[in-house]
Order: structure tokens, then sequence, then C-alpha cells
């Protein structure tokens, strides 16, 4: 079973090694337009197989899709990342334009993937592909939710010293400055976090979270890479061995939480039709009200894609 990752840089390269190192699919094809890129690291990943004990085949490939050809996942990174100062809004008209021409050539080679978008700004690029791809919406999503939870529930457990795989969080709305981490549906080994932090801790973690990516970028002059190619390879992994993980996705709403045509971060269930279902919490008042805004920004950048005609 194969596995395509588009897109050879950091976040690509990063997400390659864990499926090939996991052993999550028998090849990954690793795919850039940079000459000898994707073939070089593939070709080092390979190299580290019998010191890390696996048999997964990695292959790069410099803009041959033939090799990509009956994927099951493809996982589309390619792109430009962010650089200081800039939003990944600001990315949005050179990646529409990579990510229409990459998603065209994907879908002609692999018609029955499913295909993660993970290149910015995430939740309008994930709209891009479901345009080009014209298949069923439960076959093209976005990676944002786990990155972004996983930042959170990594801070909580930095803050009250416990072990980061006793939090669980759900995390909604758009990956920006408008996400909406939910503090009611956090819990620290079954016990509501509202019970072992102060409001004012819990607020400052909250807002840590939503300038998390641009933390990083701040500090490395470039985006995030170990983190989100560890959540794109976890959500290929509840694909292919059909684990119908509960995972806070960028999936296409219609109707769900009161909104329709749109990319918006949810909760789903993931396995190997991809989507198998988004689940409706019962947010409060105040909880509709930062989704409500979150979905009001994304729309916006929609808008400026539909302007573009790309
Ligand atoms: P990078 O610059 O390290 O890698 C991007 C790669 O895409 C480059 O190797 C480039 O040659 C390749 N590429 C460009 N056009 C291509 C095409 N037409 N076909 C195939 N490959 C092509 O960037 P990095 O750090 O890997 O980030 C990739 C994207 O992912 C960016 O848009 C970034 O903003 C986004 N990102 C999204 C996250 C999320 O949570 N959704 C988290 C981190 C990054
Ligand atoms: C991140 O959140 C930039 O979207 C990227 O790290």
């Amino acid at each position: 079973m194969k596995v395509t990752v588009v897109g050879a840089g950091n976040v690509g390269s990063t997400c390659a090694n864990v499926l090939a190192h996991n052993e999550i699919a028998n090849e990954v094809v690793l795919l850039d337009i940079k000459e000898g890129v994707a073939e070089g690291k593939a070709l080092d990943m390979w190299e580290t197989s019998p010191i890390n004990l696996y048999d997964s085949r990695v292959i790069g490939s410099t803009k041959d899709y033939a090799k990509t050809a009956n994927s099951e996942v493809v996982v589309i990174t390619s792109g430009l990342p962010r650089k200081p100062g800039m939003s990944r809004d600001d990315l949005i008209a050179t990646n529409a334009k990579i990510v229409k021409s990459v998603t065209d050539q994907v879908i002609a080679h692999s018609p029955e993937a499913k295909i993660i978008i993970v290149s910015n700004p995430l939740d309008v690029m994930t709209y891009q592909a479901y345009l080009s791809a014209k298949v069923d919406s439960s076959r093209v999503f976005g990676m944002a939710g786990i990155l972004d939870t996983a930042r959170y529930r990594s801070f909580l457990a930095l803050e009250l010293n416990v072990s980061p795989k006793d939090i669980q969080a759900v995390l909604m709305g758009g990956h920006g400055d408008t996400m909406v981490p939910l503090p009611r549906y956090t819990t620290v080994g079954g016990i509501p976090v509202t019970e072992m932090i102060s409001e004012e801790k819990l607020n400052a973690i909250v807002d840590r979270t939503k300038s998390g990516g641009g933390e990083i970028v701040k500090l490395l002059g470039t985006s995030a890479w170990y983190a989100p190619g560890a959540a794109a390879a976890q959500m290929v992994e509840a694909i292919v061995r059909d684990q119908r993980r509960v995972f806070p996705v960028c999936a296409w709403l219609t109707g769900e939480y009161g909104m329709k045509d749109i990319y918006l971060g949810v909760p789903v269930i993931l396995g190997k039709n991809g989507i198998e279902k988004i689940i409706e919490l019962d947010l409060n008042e105040s909880e509709k009200t930062m989704l409500e805004e979150s979905a009001t920004a994304v729309r916006s950048v929609l808008g400026v894609l539909d302007g573009m005609n790309v």
C-alpha cells in the first residue's frame, strides 16, 4: 500500500520520515519540483532503515507523478511557508496555484486517493484542492487541528507538570488566530482541566496556542515542521489502518454547526474512507460565537481566493 507526500521540504520530508519509520505504509513516495531533492531525501531516509529497523520503501521523485500512481493517501505540503511578519493568508496567491496544479496531477494518477492538505492558508487551500479534485468532500480534508491541539496539550502538560499523553482536548475553527480551543472539552486523565488550573493561567495557554505557529516563525525565521509532519502522519495512519480516530480536522461543512459551503476545523471520525462522520458538539453560546467569528475570518480569505480565478 502506497502513500505519497508532495513537497519534500521541511514538513513533507518530516511526514515521510515518520510514515516510513513507523511502517505506516509499505511504500512512501516523496515528490518535489526541485531537481534531485526528493530523491536525495528519500535515499537518506532509506539508509536509516537498517538503523531504525523498518522495511517501508521510500522513493523520491522529481515531478514524475507516475511513481505516485494508485496511492491510497496523498499528503500535499507543497507551497511557500511563512516568513517573519507574514500571516498564513499572505501565502494565498502562490500556494493556490501550486495546490491546484498538484491536486490535478495527484487525482489523475490516484483517482481513489484520500487527500490531506497541509499547505497554507490551510482552510482555503483545502477548499482549492476540493474544487480541483472534484471528488466527495469525505476524501479531501486538511491538517491543522491535530497540530493546534497538540500545541495546546503540550503547553498544558508543561504548566501542570504531567504527561502530555494524559491531556485530551478539542479545538475547532480555522487554522489562524481565530481558532477556538475549548477548555470545556479539555481533560487531564479524565478530570476537567478547569479543576486543575486557574482561569487566568488557562486563558494564557489558550492565547499562546492561538499564536503558537507565529511563536515558532519568530524563533526560526520559517514555520514549524516536526509537529506538523507528525500530525499529518497521524492522520495517514488513522486512514490506512482504519482506526476511526477522533481528531479535529478541516472538513467541508454541509449544515453542521449551522454552516455550509465552508472548510472549517471540526471534530471528525477518521477511517478508511477518510472522514467517516463529522461530530456535532453541543456548543454553548460563547463557544458558538467564537466559532462563527472564526468562520467569518475563513470566509473572508475564501472570498480572496474566489476573486483570484485560479
Ligand atoms: P518548505 O519550503 O520547506 O517546503 C515546501 C516544498 O514544496 C519545497 O521543497 C518546494 O520545492 C515544494 N514545491 C513547491 N511547489 C511545488 C510543486 N508545484 N510541486 C511539488 N513541490 C513543490 O515549506 P514547509 O515548511 O515544508 O511548509 C510547506 C507548507 O505547509 C507551507 O505552505 C506552510 O505554510 C504549510 N504549513 C502548514 C501547517 C498546518 O498546520 N497546516 C503547519 C506547517 C506548515
Ligand atoms: C503553523 O501553525 C505555519 O501553519 C503553520 O506552524
